[in-house]
């Protein structure tokens, strides 16, 4: 038996010798110490040696399998270094190399420029609401003092979608639909802006547009006046263009306004001297304004003895233009690359 010991030994370091890898090594394990293994099977012969010589075979075979043991032991531990090593040096990562290039996004200039503008107003205290883009005549028309005979109607060519005898199905024509909506479920004070689409039936060239953006702006509270409206656009324009630009506010005429005016702000490409962009004037119309009309007041259910507002609604698109000196209002709709990575 001590023989037999010493070759499954001998072998075993033998084998161990040439193995070079952690799979060939369990074969080793499994081929000595497991179930059936060459040790294993010594071990069952104890059955046939005589008692007395039991004690002693049974140590030969613990110091053989410790042995054994602890060669593998060292055996894995080697192998074990050598699997990291290999590991390490394929997983070697060349910081000195060129990183893979990512493509950031951008925002789009008009969502650049509507954020900057919604940021203005909300700092000044307005909530940001929205409306719904298909409206009723009534909301669109109608509840802002635009009756369904009324010339002003004319101003605004408006997508139809259904045609009724009253309150047709339409696409907005402008973002005053949400005063109404505002008005009708909130008591003042109101102090609120809603950005959004509006549609026209416009052809496209280049200063015309389907579909475009404004927002609209609206105060209604007691003792509002013309000067906070004034004072408004002043501040809002300075935000916009820098503390040097200046507002004045012309005449103008709107159903849901009286009295209406029409915001210009001083050029800020030629600090009001006259240029291309001003068309020499020196000055830029940026805006519809005027104090909220009485009789909208009432439809919405406001008392108009108590109350008073101001509104005014602005182009987004025609802002963003000025702001970046686009000449043509088709190119931010154009999906052109190379003009929206100027935007970065
Ligand atoms: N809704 C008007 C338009 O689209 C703009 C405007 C809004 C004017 C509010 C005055 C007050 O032309």
């Amino acid at each position: 038996m001590q023989q037999t010991l010493k070759a499954i030994v001998d072998n075993c370091i033998k084998e161990l010798g040439t193995c070079n890898d952690l799979s060939a090594l369990n074969t080793i394990k499994v081929k000595v110490l497991g179930k059936n293994g060459e040790l294993t099977q010594v071990l069952r012969g104890m059955k046939d040696i005589a008692p007395d010589e039991r004690p002693k075979a049974g140590k030969l075979i613990n110091e053989a399998r410790e042995q054994i043991e602890k060669e593998i032991d060292q055996k894995e531990n080697v192998l074990n270094e050598l699997e990291l090593q290999k590991r390490l040096e394929n997983e070697r990562v060349d910081i000195t190399l060129p990183s893979a290039k990512v493509s950031h996004g951008a925002l789009h200039p008009q969502t650049i420029v509507r954020n900057k503008i919604i940021d203005i107003f909300t700092s000044m205290g307005y909530s940001v609401e929205d409306g719904p883009e298909i409206e009723t005549e009534y909301y669109n028309f109608e509840a802002l003092n635009i009756p369904d005979d009324h010339p002003s109607k004319d101003m605004q060519d408006t997508f139809f979608i259904t045609d009724s005898m009253r309150y047709n199905i339409i696409l907005r024509s402008q973002t005053s639909n949400t005063q109404i909506r505002v008005m009708e479920k909130t008591k003042p004070p109101i102090k609120m802006i809603n950005p959004g689409r509006v549609y026209r039936c416009d052809d496209i060239d280049a200063t015309h547009s389907p579909m475009f953006h404004q927002i609209e702006g609206l105060v209604v509270d007691k003792g509002i006046n013309m000067s906070d409206l004034n004072g408004t656009l002043g501040a809002f324009v300075k935000e916009l263009f820098g503390s040097k630009a200046r507002t004045r506010l012309r005449p103008s005429f709107f159903p849901f306004t009286e009295p209406s005016v029409e915001a210009d702000a001083t050029c800020p490409f030629c600090d009001n001297k006259g240029c291309r962009v001003c068309k020499g004037t020196g000055w830029i119309e940026i805006l519809g304004a005027g104090m909220v009309n009485p009789k909208v007041l009432t439809n919405c259910g406001i008392d108009s003895d108590v109350f008073t507002g101001f509104a005014f609604g602005m182009g987004v698109d025609r802002i963003t233009n000025i702001f970046y000196g686009i000449t043509d209002c088709r190119i931010p709709f154009e999906n052109d690359i190379r003009f929206l990575k100027q935007f970065r």
